[in-house]
């Protein structure tokens, strides 16, 4: 089969096309033929630094979808033909290829609506926004969250559940991407360059209820001055700076890693992907489609910054 492959750890220079062995599946694997893979900035940061493992004749690609090829002898609730996106675990080679061997009990149904591109575009970015949105930041109807990063993968998505959940939504972003993210329901779009988050959330709600960071930097902690006391933070990027304010005002700051989460807690979160994509109340954001041979292009894209939603590679058999 054909495959992007790093040649080594470094720029995108090294992801080459090759010929590589199909993959052979376990009792508790299905085998997917691959359509579409969507680009996130780990595998950007994989390719750079080698995490997980991932050096010479590693492949990358962890937001997937395709149709069911072969099923171990153990799979129950996949056939071969089944259409399915899926967020495979960082154990194994990803995706970025015409064939991928994957973990069946992470692998839904794709929802019949979506194209390929659109649901390769949701799994490894909505499992972020659902854990952090609302398994971690508990946001409830009727509350005022502020979600930094707010026209991003994992932050497009973000703002659809935290309006659907009811919440009043502040979102940070840049003023090219503010319309967006007002369509996907943004009550008040803060322009990241020209305002200040602290300033203008004291002045027009005094502090919000839950703060999703996806970003890092020092977010979170000039973020602190304006989460309510018991309040909560949620980050998905290593935080910096004194920290100790979120102590004076009884904040919980949760950090969320897709990478380290539980297999109990991706399992249930693919399925309540699934019903939140059936009802529409996720839609997938993509910015741009290229085929997966120009692979390198696209990390280039998302590294330059600028973009909003994913790039998503189509797969050609
Ligand atoms: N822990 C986890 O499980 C997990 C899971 C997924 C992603 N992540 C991490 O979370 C981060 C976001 O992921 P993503 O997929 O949403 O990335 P993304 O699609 O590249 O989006 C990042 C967004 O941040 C905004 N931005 C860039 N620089 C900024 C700045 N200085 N201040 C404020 N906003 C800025 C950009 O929009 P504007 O230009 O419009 O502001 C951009 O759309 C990445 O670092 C990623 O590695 C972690």
């Amino acid at each position: 089969m054909k495959a992007m492959v790093l040649s080594a750890n470094g720029g995108p220079e090294v992801l080459t096309l090759q010929d590589r062995p199909k993959p052979e599946i376990r009792p508790d694997q299905i085998l997917v033929k691959v359509q579409a893979v969507a680009l996130n900035p780990i595998d950007c940061k994989i390719r750079k630094t080698g995490a997980f493992g991932y050096g010479a004749g590693g492949i990358l690609g962890f937001d997937v979808s395709g149709t069911v090829e072969q099923t171990g002898t153990l799979v129950t609730h996949l056939q071969p033909g089944d259409a399915v996106f899926y967020c495979p675990d960082f154990s194994g080679p990803g995706a970025n290829a015409q064939y991928h061997a994957v973990r069946a009990d992470l692998v839904a149904k794709k929802p019949e609506h979506l194209g390929y591109i659109e649901a390769a575009a949701v799994s490894l970015a909505g499992l972020t926004a659902w854990t952090a949105v609302l398994e971690q930041g508990h946001l409830r109807l009727g509350q005022t969250v502020l979600i930094v990063g707010a026209a991003g993968g994992v932050g497009s998505l973000a703002v659809q559940l935290a309006h659907a959940a009811g919440a009043y939504v502040f979102a940070v972003c840049s003023s090219a991407n503010a319309g967006l993210v007002r369509s996907l329901g943004a009550d008040r779009v803060i322009d990241r360059l020209s305002e200040d988050f602290v300033s203008v959330i004291h002045k027009e709600a005094g502090a919000v209820d839950l703060l999703f960071d996806c970003v890092g930097g020092d977010y979170v902690q000039r973020g602190m001055a304006i989460v309510k006391p018991m309040g909560r933070l949620v980050t998905i990027v290593d935080p910096k700076g004194d920290l100790s304010l979120g102590y004076r005002h009884n904040i919980t700051l949760h950090y969320v890693s897709l990478a380290f989460d539980s297999i109990r807690r991706r399992v249930d979160g693919i399925k309540m992907l699934t019903v939140l994509l059936e009802r529409e109340i996720l839609k997938p954001v993509v910015s741009r489609v290229l085929p997966l041979e120009k692979l390198a292009v696209a990390h280039r894209e998302l590294e330059s910054g600028g973009g909003f939603g994913k790039i998503v590679l189509t797969v050609s058999h």
